[in-house]
């Protein structure tokens, strides 16, 4: 069986973590130019000031793309190129370079998949509350509407946020990103549900302007399993499940909040504050989403969190040596398990878990549109003789390739997947040391360009439709 000619095999970037030029061009400052300066906030102090220099070798790369005879490519805008204070006056040289990227992407037949939100917020509005305070709702729809006027003619395919539970969860949970407040599930939830009402509200522009493409929101996907048959284990990944996959999927996909965690929030105490007009536009906008993007990288084992025995592990044997990450309500933990593969990283490699998850999904919310809008292996790369032979890149994305070939057998809706990532980039927290990308960037050497081996053969797989997986 080959992919279906209308299924995208894309590759993914995001503006931050490849553009550099952070003050270029009229530029305005985001939160991520200050976040990464502050010393000890990012791996040896890395930053995205030049990052892999794609502002200025963007033809560069979309040439490497179209050899690779990549389908589509995903990126994302900057909204401080666009409207540098947040939302005050438009920037023609920011409209200029995304007219000229998509241009060329076009050139070529690549289909350019936008981004409008990939974590780099305005400065301006970090320091105003961010995505607690509901201004930025209102400047996010300002920018998002600016960029279909501008683009729409050309892009067809949008991506309003990219990864709601990271950025609100690293920023107002564990102080990794910016604004680094830790331990505020006050103040999570309520940068949530602003997102979600962000999302809606740009779904209601972009169908006002009647442009005729789609748009959607891009999700992790990392789907809950008990670790093992334990009955409280099971409990503990209903609950993971609740939170981490029903709280984000249901207000986009259902207009409408799971009622287990809005119980458990209002006695917790830690209900945003909403409107019936911002509830409303939820429920207005969910019929009108056109898909969900999911970012798929590992599955979560989940044991039941028991803080009264921590030197008895749960789940017995089958848990590794790693002591695992309770969640933030304490609820549960997650932790590896001895019989799965982990990357260096330490993130399990299961493309079973992502066909079982898709399988859930379908379960839950029905045969909805699907891309696959982020997968890879982060590695250290081995270079020999000046060649980057990344064969577990190869194997990492042939495997997932396989599940999701076995999910369209089963019917799944999915109409793309998009590699993560196209190019070598910053990684937000491990810098340049962690790799993604088909094409390697060589740190000392003026950031040329090179092919992998993992270029070649994606080269092939898409020649051949996947044909061959
Ligand atoms: C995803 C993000 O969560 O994970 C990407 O959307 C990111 O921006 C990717 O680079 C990999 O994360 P990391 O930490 O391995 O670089």
């Amino acid at each position: 069986m080959r992919f279906p000619h209308d299924f995208f095999f894309g590759a993914a970037s995001a503006a931050y973590q490849v553009e550099g030029a952070w003050n270029e061009d009229g530029k305005g400052v985001s939160n991520w130019d200050v976040f990464s300066k502050i010393p000890g906030k990012t791996f040896e102090g890395t930053n995205g000031d030049i990052a892999v220099d794609h502002y200025h070798r963007y033809k560069e790369d979309i040439r490497l793309m179209a050899e690779m005879g990549l389908e589509s490519y995903r990126f994302s805008v900057a909204w401080t190129r666009i409207i540098p204070d947040g939302d005050g006056e438009i920037n023609p040289q920011g409209l200029a370079f995304y007219n000229a990227l998509i241009d060329e992407c076009l050139h070529y037949g690549i289909v350019p998949f936008v981004t409008l939100y990939h974590w780099d917020l305005p400065q301006v509005l970090e320091e105003a509350g961010g995505w607690t305070n509901k201004r930025t709702v209102d400047a996010f729809s300002k920018y998002a509407t600016t960029c279909f006027k501008a683009f729409g003619d050309r892009v067809k395919h949008w991506i309003t946020f990219n990864e709601t539970i990271v950025f609100c969860s690293l920023g107002y949970l564990d102080g990794a990103h910016p604004p680094g407040i830790s331990h505020n599930p006050r103040l999570y939830f309520q940068a949530t549900h602003n997102v979600f009402v962000a999302h809606a509200r740009a779904v209601e522009e972009y169908k006002k302007l009647r442009q005729y493409g789609e748009i959607g929101i891009t999700h992790v996907f990392s789907p809950a399993f008990p670790a093992d048959g334990q009955a409280d284990n099971a409990q503990a990944a209903d609950h993971a499940n609740q939170y981490s996959l029903a709280w984000f999927y249901d207000p986009i996909l259902k207009g409408a909040y799971p009622d287990y965690v809005v119980g458990q929030l209002k006695e917790r105490g830690w209900t945003p504050d909403w409107t019936a007009e911002e509830l409303t536009v939820l429920k207005w906008a969910a019929p009108k989403n056109d898909f969900i993007g999911l970012n798929y990288y590992q599955p979560q084992r989940v044991i039941k969190h028991n803080p009264t025995a921590e030197d008895k592990p749960a789940a017995q044997q089958v848990i590794a040596g790693a002591p695992g990450k309770v969640s933030f309500d304490g609820v549960y933990k997650t932790v590896s398990l001895e019989d799965k593969k982990y990357t260096k990283w330490g993130w399990e490699i299961s493309p079973e878990g992502l066909l079982e998850g898709l399988r859930m999904l379908r379960g839950a919310y029905g045969d909805i549109k699907l891309y696959i809008t982020e997968n890879g292996l982060g590695d250290q790369d081995p270079v020999e003789n000046g060649q980057i032979l990344d064969a577990d890149r190869v194997e990492y994305i042939r495997e997932h390739l396989k599940a999701v070939k076995q999910g369209l057998r089963e019917g799944l809706h999915i109409k793309g997947y998009y590699a993560w990532s196209v190019i070598d980039l910053l990684s937000w927290l491990n810098g340049f040391k962690k790799q993604y990308g088909f094409i390697y960037v060589d740190q000392q050497n003026n950031l040329t360009r090179k092919r992998k081996l993992s270029f070649g053969w994606y080269k092939q797989v898409i020649a051949n439709r996947g044909g061959e997986l």
